[in-house]
């Protein structure tokens, strides 16, 4: 709900837990007054201090009032090279060079329903939506930002916006603009990244902020696998139950900055957007640039509070039709079982070893195409490579069809190899520098999707694929990041477009997927999660989540994602043991155990299972799919932390909390190991549980009292608990 004081000109936004709050002050400056639990509003600026600090400027209309300063108020987006020295949200720079940005309230609009941004994914709805637009206005350089305010009151969600526009008669460049600037009025706060590289992403990193500005970022072109656009301030005792915190996502999927600030006066900022390295966008009189959206959740109970929050609010207002609600397949990958080396023959046999263990889909990964023989070649050749594929797709996908299997393709849209033929005949189209050596990742290179060209023709090579043969599913990989940002298209003063307008290019193909092929499954990929983000997930409901397989190190991964992102949205797999990223054995138990708390699939040479095996996976499939609604869109707990308890273990609870599923890894096995229990949460307390279909065991014991760990038997076992209410 949005509350507005027309005469004192507060804005409250009010979510069922949370209340977040602005006011534009007799100065027309617009500032933050309150984000935190829900509260019953007022006009809450009566609590901002004010007070001459020594080096705080004041703005030449307050004369001598020298308690009033830009530097020390609390702003909702700050300003720039005018007396706010902390991070600021908007640079610009007009004809005369000048870098200022000193922006005033002019007016706002108020709404039902959710606003929509052009080219750009973002949170979608209809009438549980409000929407806010902010207006302010830099008089001198007739630069109008708009700020918009989404409020989605159940999921305590507000997502923010930004809109520039150029109302002046001269050209503007446009060096930075963040999608979120957030002032706390309050004292210390922890911050939370999400960090690691390829193979390991999304580790948690929590530390103090300290004096100064602390930040994480990519320059990658991509999201990245070595930070993510989402970041957590905290209050330093919160966790996963108790205390405050507040979760900050970019929906987008390019270069990015989240940066804290801890203040002289001991408060805090953050600033999520673009980020500001090689982006400079020229606005000629009368265009706009609409900087990514962004969302927050602030939860006054926890992590664990957040997170939820966020699940149902990606799954429900992010994802899209048809995939937001619908089951999605379980399959088979055949990268770990053959890498490259297939044919047509090899990948039926390997289906048939899939048949009747209840695998949905087929997915034919890499070296399907052109001279694609290993990873030095091939790349922007999309058409089939007869020598293995004989008959091409058409012949295939039948006889895949034929064992009762879905067909899905894996394709690296974003790239080209050297030795390819679109390379020999477009070497331009690729990024680069001309008189400067590319340099390679991968051995290959990335094309120019910020032209059209480019675009068009890729998009025609994949229509031919869709259109030739029955598919269902994608996997849309990107295996290097950006380098030699330069685009032929562009002249020299817009080069500082070319890594955005490379992202609004990915977005625009994967819309017209959307458009042509609606019942299309997308799962997106960059060399496992190195493009893990909303604005991925907008079109494609899932996303590797890394490529890295075990299931030992995957229950850190899938824990740190778990902070943001849905189970649904997390690919995960079974794949053979010893693992073969890190060499670990592991039981086909623990590692159905892992995969199933994702979109769950095998990828390895199920024609080489043993009996024994096999029954285990088609128990493990049939459960999955019994338990498919309670995991995918029930409630996610996180009992314990994999990077410091002697176990992991998560839970997924029905929204009724009817009905949960427990599962749990152990870690080292030890000797004389301690006795210990779980303790449960999400449950009703006064129901009864049957567990694994046995006794009645009350939620309060459950949750308070806990359930008996089995003593440890060999590393890593894992075990599952089917609770159901009587
Ligand atoms: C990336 C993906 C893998 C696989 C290979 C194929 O690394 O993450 O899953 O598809 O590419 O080359």
């Amino acid at each position: 709900m949005i509350v507005l004081d027309k005469e004192n000109r507060v804005f409250t936004l009010h979510t069922q837990n949370t209340t977040y709050q602005m006011k534009a002050d007799r100065h027309s400056i617009l500032l933050h007054t309150y984000y935190g639990p829900r509260i019953s509003g007022g006009d809450l600026s009566d609590l901002i201090q004010y007070a001459d600090r020594g080096f705080s400027p004041n703005p030449n209309e307050v004369g001598d009032a020298r308690d009033y300063s830009l530097d020390t108020l609390p702003q909702e987006y700050s300003s720039c090279g005018v007396g706010d020295f902390r991070i600021p949200s908007i640079e610009f720079e007009p004809e005369d060079g000048s870098r200022l940005a000193d922006l005033r309230y002019t007016g706002y609009e108020l709404y039902r329903g959710k606003y929509c941004l052009e080219d750009l994914p973002a949170f979608w709805g209809g009438e549980e939506w409000e929407t806010l637009v902010i207006r302010m206005r830099d008089t001198a350089a007739k630069m109008v930002v708009e700020l918009y305010y989404g409020v989605l009151e159940e999921r305590d969600l507000i997502t923010r916006a930004v809109r520039v526009v150029n109302q002046g008669a001269e050209t503007v460049r446009l060096q930075r603009c963040a999608s979120l600037c957030l002032d706390f009025q309050r004292d210390d706060l922890d911050f939370i990244t999400f960090d690691g590289c390829h193979t390991m992403e999304r580790c948690p990193s929590r530390a103090p902020l300290r004096p100064g500005i602390q930040s994480v970022n990519s320059l990658r072109g991509t999201s990245s696998h070595h930070h993510n656009p989402f970041v957590i301030l905290c209050d330093r005792e919160a966790n996963e139950d108790y205390g405050l915190c507040y979760g900050a996502m970019l929906v987008y999927s390019g270069n990015f900055q989240a940066a804290a600030e801890r203040t002289q006066l001991e408060n805090n900022r953050l600033v999520l957007g673009i980020d500001p390295y090689n982006f400079c966008f020229t606005l000629a009189p009368g265009e706009s640039f609409t900087a990514p959206e962004a969302a927050l959740v602030c939860s006054p109970r926890g992590f664990g509070q957040m997170s939820r929050q966020f699940h149902r609010a990606l799954r429900e207002h992010l994802i899209r039709d048809p995939y937001h609600g619908k089951r999605r397949p379980v399959l088979m990958n055949n990268w770990e079982a053959t890498y490259f080396d297939f044919t047509a023959d090899r990948l039926v046999e390997i289906a048939k070893g899939a048949q009747g263990l209840g695998i949905e889909l087929f997915v034919m990964d890499d070296g399907w195409f052109g001279s694609r023989d290993t990873d030095l070649s091939g790349l922007g050749d999309w058409s089939v490579n007869l020598n293995k594929l004989p008959g091409g797709l058409e012949a295939l996908v039948p006889r895949i069809q034929a064992l009762g299997m879905g067909f899905g393709l894996w394709i690296e849209p974003e790239m080209v190899s050297e030795n390819s033929l679109l390379y020999r005949e477009h070497p331009d189209w690729a990024l680069g520098v001309p008189g400067r050596p590319q340099t390679r990742g991968r051995s290959q290179l990335v094309l120019d999707f910020s032209r059209r060209e480019v675009r068009d023709y890729i998009y025609g090579a994949m229509q031919k694929i869709l259109d030739g043969a029955s598919i269902s599913y994608l996997k849309w990989d990107m295996n290097r990041s950006l380098s030699d940002v330069w685009s032929a298209s562009l002249p020299a003063s817009r080069q500082g477009e070319v890594y955005h307008r490379y992202v609004l290019g990915v977005y625009d193909i994967l819309e017209r997927l959307r458009r042509d092929y609606p019942e299309l499954l997308i799962e997106g990929c960059s060399g496992g999660g190195g493009r893990f983000d909303a604005g991925m997930l907008y079109y494609t409901p899932q996303i590797w989540c890394s490529d890295n397989t075990d299931a030992v190190d995957r229950l850190r991964i899938q824990y740190g994602t778990s902070f943001c992102y849905p189970v649904s949205a997390v690919g995960s797999h079974v794949s053979v043991s010893p693992n073969e990223q890190n060499g670990r054995v592991t039981s086909m138990e623990t590692r159905g155990t892992v995969a199933m708390s994702g979109t769950f699939g095998y990828e390895m040479d199920l024609s080489k299972c043993t009996q024994e095996e096999r029954e285990t996976i088609k128990r493990q499939t049939a459960f999955f799919k019994e338990h498919y609604g309670l995991i995918q869109q029930g409630d996610y707990y996180r009992l314990s932390d994999p990077f410091t308890a002697p176990f992991t273990a998560w839970e997924h609870v029905s929204p009724d909390g009817r009905e949960a599923l427990v599962s749990l890894v152990t870690g080292p096995t030890q000797a004389a190991a301690p006795f210990r229990r779980l303790r449960l949460k999400g449950l009703d307390p006064k129901l009864k549980y049957q567990v694994n279909g046995e006794g009645a065991c009350p939620g309060d014991v459950l949750m308070e009292a806990g359930w008996p760990l089995p003593m440890p038997w060999g590393d890593h076992q894992s075990m599952q608990l089917y609770l159901s209410a009587l």
